[in-house]
């Protein structure tokens, strides 16, 4: 039997994304044609702690491909260096600092490095791993939300889009039969990416995105117009972290615990109730929440996971470390993995596709 050259270990983090498979099957595909062993990591971080981990075989792979989530589960939880270990008599959180449980986990076994595959909160305590306690390490950046520094797509946003896009065409239905302004409120924190590309492939008459803050009267103004030229119905896209002029963004709720605490949610409710008490036309909104995150990842999708895993595992193997696979100009690329703490990958306000959305009548509210 041919001498096995090394461990490397793969985890999830954060909230789950079409495609997380894809990447965990290309990586343990890639590690065994190369002859090294691949361990699956239990729940992000939480399994380092817990050192909850196995060998894993192209067996353990086999038919993951079209499916949502992740084999190997995720939190967006457990920070090895802000880890929740209990409550004190007042109720409050203790919190440890478990780096050294983790480094042994990791050396107990002879791993030699992990491949992490997360967003900013998870790639980010990766490059803390590596700068801090000296582990190896490669990203692979995963969200629906496309907001990441450095790649200009990850994957997950792809199958968002098209899942925002049938609410779309569904939500035309009852729009035109009721003569109603439809709103869909989308995923995406701070960036606009999926109302954008979703609110264009779909038909929408007004997109709404964090980059852009709306004016209530310019929004209002669109609606007027269209029942004037004989559109008794609108369709608005409204991005979760979508804001008026002067105004915040709506939080939803705080999750104390987690890598990134703030939750937005209810700006598309509130966004309606405004319109239809201004404009007396019946209005409703639809969130379409984790929709957005499930299911089966397009093959988009499917092909870009499994060229971030096969990159990863081969910047690991060529001794790479400490970097994160990104893809820029359409070409995978290995960067720092650092560079996950720059600014992160917002729409830019005179790019050509928001031009390409004002020629053909979309309001952004502005
Ligand atoms: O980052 C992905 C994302 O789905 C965001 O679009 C959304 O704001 C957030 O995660 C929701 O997080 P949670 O799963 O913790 O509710």
């Amino acid at each position: 039997m041919t001498k096995k050259k090394g461990k490397i270990a793969v985890l999830t983090g954060g909230g789950d994304c079409p495609g997380l498979n894809a990447v965990i099957r290309a990586v343990v595909k890639t590690a065994e044609h190369n002859n090294y062993r691949m361990y699956g990591i239990a729940n992000g971080f939480h399994g380092l702690i817990t050192n909850n981990m196995k060998l894993m075989t192209s067996k353990d792979v086999s038919g993951i491909l079209p499916i949502g989530g992740t084999v190997l589960g995720t939190t967006n939880r457990d920070n090895p260096f802000h880890y929740a270990v209990g409550k004190d008599e007042k109720g409050e959180i203790i919190y440890k600092d478990m780096r050294e449980t983790v480094v042994k986990n990791i050396e107990d076994r002879g791993i030699e490095g992990l491949i992490v595959i997360g967003g900013d909160g998870s790639l980010n305590i990766a490059a803390q791993l590596s700068r801090e306690c000296g582990v190896k390490v490669v990203g692979v950046p995963k969200t629906i939300d496309n907001d990441l520094p450095v790649t200009e797509r990850t994957f997950g946003f792809d199958t968002a889009v098209a899942m925002a896009t049938e609410a779309l065409d569904r939500l035309h239905t009852t729009a035109e039969s009721h003569h109603r302004v439809m709103a869909l409120e989308v995923m995406g924190r701070y960036a606009g990416w999926i109302a954008l590309h979703s609110g264009i492939a779909g038909g929408a008459d007004c997109i709404l995105i964090p980059e852009i803050p709306y004016n209530i009267a310019s929004v209002l103004k669109k609606v007027e117009e269209r029942k004037k030229n004989g559109k008794n119905f609108s369709i608005i896209v409204v991005a979760e972290g979508a804001k008026p002029i002067g105004g915040k963004m709506t939080v939803a709720r705080m999750v104390k615990e987690s890598f990134e605490p703030i939750r937005l949610g209810g700006v598309g409710e509130k966004l309606v109730r405004d319109i239809e008490e201004r404009t007396g036309i019946e209005s409703r909104c639809t969130v379409l929440g984790y929709l957005q995150r499930g299911g089966s990842p397009t093959p988009y999708d499917r092909v870009l996971a499994t060229r971030y895993g096969v990159a990863a595992t081969e910047a690991f193997m060529s001794g790479n470390y400490n970097t994160m696979v990104a893809l820029m100009s359409n070409k995978i690329a290995i960067v720092p993995i650092a560079l996950v703490a720059s600014k992160p990958h917002l729409v830019p306000v005179d790019s050509d596709i928001i031009r390409a959305a004002k020629h053909i009548s979309i309001s952004f509210g502005d």
